[in-house]
């Protein structure tokens, strides 16, 4: 690469009003966003993406799982991809993933702006439901045709939520399976990223080149007792659910932490059924969701979690149902990627440091298919999935800048 495109950088300005326009959809007033995959501020949030890509005089493109992109077309066979997602936890913030869109969006817009023709051509995405509110990485599973009938029948966040979403979004499941885009066609994937953990600010680090990125298996667990009248009925004689969702999420805890330090497990949320004052509880659904960096370290967590969770349903005389929601496999990053963000960084000024994501990621649906790499920013605190969310504008544009130098590399 010749001097004058070392020393192109993005337009700072330009991204930050981009970001802040979109930060104020799905507001939430505490410097959050709430946007679930395609609840109204999250359809709002793709209109407005399309709409500013279509002003932009990118080209937009959008597929049958609902992935919305520009496109910067140099007439290429092969495409990089760059992007993330516009969807949020619920009360989450907003940084992760529409960073990432934002950043590709002006990387293209940068790299068209200077008039350059590469060897691949561009598309800034937003994967749709990359947090799981529904299946969870629909859009990039889908575009890797790793997505399959069975997820979508039987999806975490539930089949009913999942029809009524795709009805708002103008989708159907025939559309989603078909979007699977032939692997010769694809250069590579990068994403930047808030870091959602505390590492790189501890560090005092600028950039965080991501080696790994862990897996997420999903289940629902069941308890189930029986319903008895609370008061009446004695403490000995009761089969109460929950007791045993309450010692398994003990349990879970002290199985990771004693026997599985590389990996972490969580109940985040359980139903109580018939769920009132005055009823002993018939049945609590538990939703589990664990993580680790390794396949084979997952088959023993799960046996040791699965072990323990009919143990705790004998010990309080309770039937156990075991209903797996799927699961996302552990990947590692691209060498080749990590070395040239690690380049980036050195030509940009900025320090760096490796490190494994504990949180999912698009880049991990692509595994094998083609080189995947990703870059964190610093977050402030470590907050995450929280209105509390921060990271500073300058590591935003650092990350961006990185995106670009690394994008250029790759496609020169
Ligand atoms: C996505 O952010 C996840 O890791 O849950
Ligand atoms: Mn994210
Ligand atoms: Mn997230």
């Amino acid at each position: 690469m010749n001097n004058e495109l070392h020393s192109l950088r993005v337009n700072s300005d330009r991204m930050r009003a981009a970001f802040d326009e979109l930060a104020q959809i799905g507001a939430t007033g505490d410097g959050g966003i709430n946007r679930p995959t395609f609840n109204e501020a999250h359809l709002a949030a793709r209109a407005w993406f399309r709409e500013q890509i279509e002003n932009s005089g990118l080209e937009f493109s959008t597929d049958g799982a609902g992935n919305h992109s520009a496109v910067l077309s140099f007439d290429q066979p092969k495409t990089l991809l760059l992007g993330s997602h516009l969807d949020s936890v619920p009360a989450g913030g907003r940084f992760d993933g529409a960073l990432g869109v934002m950043a590709a969006f002006e990387v293209l817009k940068t790299i068209r702006d200077a008039g350059l023709k590469l060897k691949f051509n561009l598309e800034a995405m937003d994967f749709t439901d990359e947090e799981g509110t529904l299946v969870g990485m629909i859009g990039s599973g889908a575009l890797a045709g790793r997505l399959h009938r069975d997820l979508l029948q039987n999806p975490r966040g539930g089949r009913q939520a999942l029809v009524e979403g795709m009805k708002r979004a103008g989708l159907t499941e025939e559309d989603i399976l078909r979007v699977a885009r032939p692997q010769e066609s694809l250069a590579g994937y990068l994403e930047v990223h808030i870091e959602q953990g505390k590492r790189l600010e501890r560090a005092g680090i600028d950039i965080g080149i991501v080696s790994a990125i862990v897996g997420i298996w999903s289940y629902r667990l069941s308890f189930i007792g029986r319903a008895d009248h609370a008061g009446t009925t004695t403490m000995e004689d009761r089969r109460d659910a929950s007791l045993g969702s309450s010692a398994f999420t003990l349990a879970a805890r002290e199985i990771v932490m004693n026997d599985f330090p590389n990996c972490v497990a969580n109940v985040g949320h359980m139903e109580f059924a018939p769920g009132a004052f005055n009823i002993v509880p018939a049945r609590v659904d538990v939703r589990l969701e664990f993580r680790s960096p390794d396949e084979e370290e997952f088959k023993q967590l799960d046996a040791a979690l699965l072990e323990r969770a009919r143990q705790e349903a004998r010990r309080f005389g309770l039937e156990l149902e075991v209903e797996f929601l799927g699961k996302h496999s552990p990947a590692l990053m691209s060498d080749q990627v990590q070395s040239l963000f690690g380049e980036s960084c050195h030509a940009l000024g900025l320090s760096h440091m490796s490190l494994i994501s504990g949180a999912g990621h698009d880049g991990q649906s692509f595994d094998g298919l083609f080189p995947v790499g990703m870059i964190f920013v610093p977050s402030k605190d470590g907050a995450s999935h929280s209105a509390r969310e921060f990271t500073e504008w300058t590591d935003c544009v650092n990350g961006a800048n990185v995106l670009l130098q690394t994008t250029l590399k790759l496609a020169m």
